[in-house]
């Protein structure tokens, strides 16, 4: 059925399929052991919610958030409300009632910390009072940084609205590969690593009259290195306006940081919000998730509900699972709205979690963190707080770099929780105890800058011409093993020379928005004229995970659709062909559907790719292909990747400089084949450190493309001669 089709490919339900589902499970197994503690039980009475013959989850009432106002506002805007015009609805927001001593401010200082409550208006206001008090005079324009691309594009086409103009206009956002601004556009929201790359052409900002580094207290990686570079150009630009906007969080920090800059406090709006934990930890939180939203919608007065989990596969799972019962309970239950958020949702599918919830109706907005601050969504009365957030951390010493699911911060914890107490008294439920969140909960999240790799940031602060790293002026410094391993890395992909200077490649490198090993990998594929294909490899990466669709009740459809794309060599290749001949299909949307891939993965793919491409003369690579001679493609990956390679050993895989052991993702096309050697585009640390996107590689190719870094002796295979030969041979030897 075509209708169906159409249906379920811009539906985007990208189920995960059960592979994923089973690292998903033992990964929440180990990360919920964390809260595994034991729980001085709590005096309070027992608070709990039962659902009919379903398990239930116990919770208790422990704390409660104090708000400023009473409890007495409707839960849901009535109809009348929603009805108000616009303008009513900004003039309702806290920050209104100080318009005019807020532009005071800002005439009088040219720095100006500004601390509001989440949803008071500090976003979507600030800067079209700047527009109408006449600061984008003269072609003049207004940027307000974000640190999160969904909160860019979502506030944007907010302000737009709000404005009556176009997305795009007057008003517009800039995110990496997508720009939607046009010479008319004055107010840029863009998130931080745009603003940071307008540098680069613009090192002084002359166009900017306003920059407002907005979520401040996200303390992002790009967030904490405008700081340090936009003091600077306000040292030489007298007329620019700085601002600093941050939740109620930290401002001292940053009034400190900007020599003394004031802070400018909009007073909150929050009613009580009652926190309850549950009786004793849980060993799954998304199960637990599941059956705590049923509970509230069941038992609880109207008004709708905010889960916090970590990241994409976990919402798609816990929205699917979710429906499932729904479904199941037909009419015994009012009608539950179901909503995901985050950061790679499609903007048409994140629009629908601003729209009012009908009548009769509950609302349930299942979200990254970036509901925490960035998004406010109007109606919100349950939070639903699991207690963890998806976190990057850095090993300097080995390099690595891996992403996990770590319990959030008290901090994080109480932002959570007051996003319950928005529009009446509302009621957070954690879904750990009161002991572990006293005990086992860090105070505040570690800024980013302290737990990531720096080579990006490395390169753009070279290219911006400040070499003396060590002395740059951070809020908080990075780690001096990393800025370190930074430069040396950036010294073996030939980025730098020795005096740590730029060089050509290097200021080549930096054009690129993204990675140097990315970066390293486009611009070697000049050499071996493929980069028609690399271009390709890289847009895939880009796009990251999403590509292959996995429909419960089609499991195993759906796993040989995806063997088919399969070709020796790794992963790698695999994106190519799926790329490919998604593109001899004339980019069609049933192509995708009949084989299984996302389509919206696969548009973004193409976009990327076009930008990519367009970019290509600037670093001075030509337009070549491989002609199906995939060894060109895996050496030009190689090139750029040769820092993440592993080698298998007796006792399985291990990186080739810091011998760590890895393993190679269970949904890899190169799961059972164990290659002897190969390179891996990321780890994600899950149950264990999984190789993500694998290649295939030969270790001569090393000392080929890296032979400043490898050394022939340490590629040497100690078992290679206690192996019979043909055994030894690879796949392209033995045909
Ligand atoms: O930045 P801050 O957290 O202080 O507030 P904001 O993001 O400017 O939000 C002000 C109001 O705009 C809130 O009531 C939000 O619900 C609303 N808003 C919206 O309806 N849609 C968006 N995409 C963003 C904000
Ligand atoms: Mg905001």
């Amino acid at each position: 059925q075509p209708a169906r089709a159409v249906d379920l490919v811009e539906e985007e339900s990208g189920a995960p399929g059960e592979e994923q589902r089973r690292w998903e499970e033992a990964r929440l197994g180990a990360a919920s052991l964390k809260f595994g503690a034991r729980d001085a039980a709590s005096q309070e009475p027992k608070y709990q919610l039962v659902l009919e013959e379903e398990e239930t989850i116990e919770f208790v009432r422990a704390t409660q958030l104090q708000g400023d106002e009473e409890p007495s506002a409707p839960p849901t805007p009535t109809p009348a409300q929603q009805k108000e015009s616009i303008q009513a609805v900004r003039r309702s927001l806290p920050v209104f009632p100080f318009r005019e001593e807020l532009l005071a401010a800002i005439a009088n200082h040219q720095v100006l910390i500004i601390e509001g409550e989440t949803g008071s208006g500090k976003t979507t206001q600030i800067p079209q009072y700047l527009f109408e008090e006449g600061y984008t005079k003269k072609g003049m324009k207004i940027a307000c940084t974000q640190p999160r691309r969904v909160a860019a594009m979502s506030v944007a086409a907010r302000v737009a609205r709000e404005m009556g103009v176009k997305l795009g206009n007057e008003v517009g956002y800039s995110i990496r590969f997508e720009d939607c601004t046009s010479e008319r556009t004055v107010l840029r929201y863009m998130t931080d690593g745009m603003l940071l790359r307008e540098f680069l052409s613009e090192p002084d900002l002359a166009s900017y009259s306003v920059v407002m580094v907005d979520e401040a207290h996200e303390r992002s990686l790009h967030t904490d290195i405008l700081f340090g570079l936009i003091k600077d150009v306000a040292r030489f630009r007298p007329e620019l306006k700085v601002l600093v906007a941050s939740a109620t969080l930290d401002t001292a920090r940053f009034s400190t940081f900007f020599d003394d800059a004031p802070v400018f406090r909009i007073p909150g709006r929050r009613f009580p919000v009652d926190i309850f934990y549950t009786k004793a930890p849980e060993a799954d939180y998304l199960e637990a998730c599941v059956v705590s939203v049923l509970q509230i919608h069941v038992t609880q007065p109207p008004g709708d509900i905010l889960v916090f989990l970590t990241g994409q596969e976990e919402i798609e799972a816990a929205c699917e699972m979710l429906q499932d019962r729904c479904r199941r309970l037909g009419s015994k239950i009012r009608e539950l709205l179901v909503l995901p958020i985050y950061a790679n949702l499609p903007s048409d599918m994140q629009a629908r979690i601003f729209q009012p919830t009908p009548p009769g109706a509950r609302k349930v907005v299942v979200a990254t963190n970036i509901a925490e601050t960035s998004l406010t969504i109007e109606g919100i009365i349950y939070v639903l707080d699991p207690g963890f957030c998806k976190q990057k951390s850095y090993n300097p010493r080995t390099g690595m770099e891996s992403l996990t699911v770590t319990p959030c911060s008290k901090a994080s914890a109480n932002q959570r929780a007051g996003r319950a107490g928005r529009v009446a008294a509302g009621k957070c439920f954690r879904l750990y105890t009161a002991w572990a969140y006293q005990h086992e909960l860090e105070e505040t999240t570690v800024p980013e800058i302290q737990r990531t790799s720096l080579g990006n940031v490395v390169l753009l602060l070279k290219s911006l011409g400040i070499h003396d790293l060590m002395h740059f002026d951070f809020l908080d410094p990075p780690p001096y093993e990393t800025l370190l391993l930074a430069l040396e890395q950036l010294y073996a992909l030939g980025a730098l020379n020795h005096l740590g200077e730029l060089t050509t490649s290097g200021r080549k490198m930096a054009e690129l928005p993204v990675d140097p090993m990315l970066s390293k990998m486009i611009l070697a594929s000049e050499k071996y004229s493929c980069s028609e294909e690399i271009l390709t490899v890289a847009a895939m990466l880009s796009v990251n995970n999403s590509i292959f669709y996995r429909p419960k009740d089609k499991v195993v459809h759906a796993d040989n659709a995806r063997v088919n794309f399969f070709l020796p060599g790794g992963d790698h290749l695999v994106l190519l062909n799926v790329y490919t001949q998604w593109a001899e299909s004339g980019y069609s949307s049933q192509w995708c559907y009949e084989n299984f891939v996302q389509f919206r993965s696969m548009r973004r793919a193409r976009d990327v790719r076009e930008q990519l491409e367009g970019l290509l003369e600037r670093v001075e690579v030509g337009l070549s292909s491989c002609q199906g001679d995939y060894i060109r493609v895996r050496k030009a990956i190689t090139a750029g990747y040769f820092y993440h390679t592993a080698r298998l050993t007796r006792s399985g895989y291990r990186t080739v400089k810091q011998q760590q052991t890895v393993f190679i993702h269970p949904n890899s096309s190169l799961f059972e084949e164990q290659p002897r050697w190969l390179l891996y585009h990321e780890l994600v640390l899950t149950t264990k450190e999984f190789m993500r996107q694998v290649l295939e590689i030969e270790s001569s190719w090393l000392l080929e493309v890296a032979p400043h870094y490898y050394k022939a002796k340490e590629l040497e295979d100690p078992h290679a001669k206690k192996m019979p030969k043909k055994i030894g041979k690879t796949r392209e030897e033995l045909g």
